[in-house]
């Protein structure tokens, strides 16, 4: 049974967030290891931790210095874990703490291909498709 943590960037869990990273969403676009990270310093962690290990992360920055407007970020599920609810127990869990943070819009960047996934938690797409790390994207934003 997964547990979800928030985690600071000196929790030993960080490392296994990058490396889950590096494995679900860089290697498959070609980009080199560790190669997202600008955002890490100034964003909230989660991680879904199952046995010790990392199995699911996603990360929350603050897109204003009054912290109103946030984008989620870097979400990832380990590929035998896809599926189960991970994602799933993730966003919420980010959500709740959003709006106890005081937090009025998150917006995402997502691959177009799960937009579906962000929408069933009320997201919804503004725009038209946009092309980022050489794939489509869509704008989603949710007020909460
Ligand atoms: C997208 C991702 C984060 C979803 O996490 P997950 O743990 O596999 O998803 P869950 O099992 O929690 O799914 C929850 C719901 O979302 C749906 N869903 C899962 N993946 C989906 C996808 N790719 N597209 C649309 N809907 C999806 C499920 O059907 C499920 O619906 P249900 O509750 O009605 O059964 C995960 O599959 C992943 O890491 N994918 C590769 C990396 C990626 O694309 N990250 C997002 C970058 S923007």
């Amino acid at each position: 049974m997964a547990i979800i943590q928030e985690i600071k960037t000196n929790n030993p869990y960080y490392q296994k967030e990058r490396e889950l990273r590096n494995e679900v969403l860089l290697r498959p676009l070609g980009i080199p290891d560790f190669g997202w990270e600008m955002n890490d310093p100034i964003s909230w962690h989660f991680v879904a931790i199952e046995n010790s290990k990392v199995i699911g992360c996603v990360i929350l920055c603050p897109l204003d210095p009054e912290k109103s407007k946030a984008q989620l970020m870097q979400m990832a599920v380990s590929r035998d874990h896809q599926g189960k609810g991970i994602g799933k127990m993730l966003v919420n869990y980010l959500l709740k703490f959003a709006s106890n943070q005081g937090i009025k819009e998150i917006i995402i960047h997502s691959r177009s291909n799960v937009t579906s996934f962000y929408t069933q938690f009320g997201f919804k797409v503004a725009g038209d498709e946009f092309e980022e790390v050489g794939i489509k994207h869509h704008y989603l934003s949710t007020s909460l």
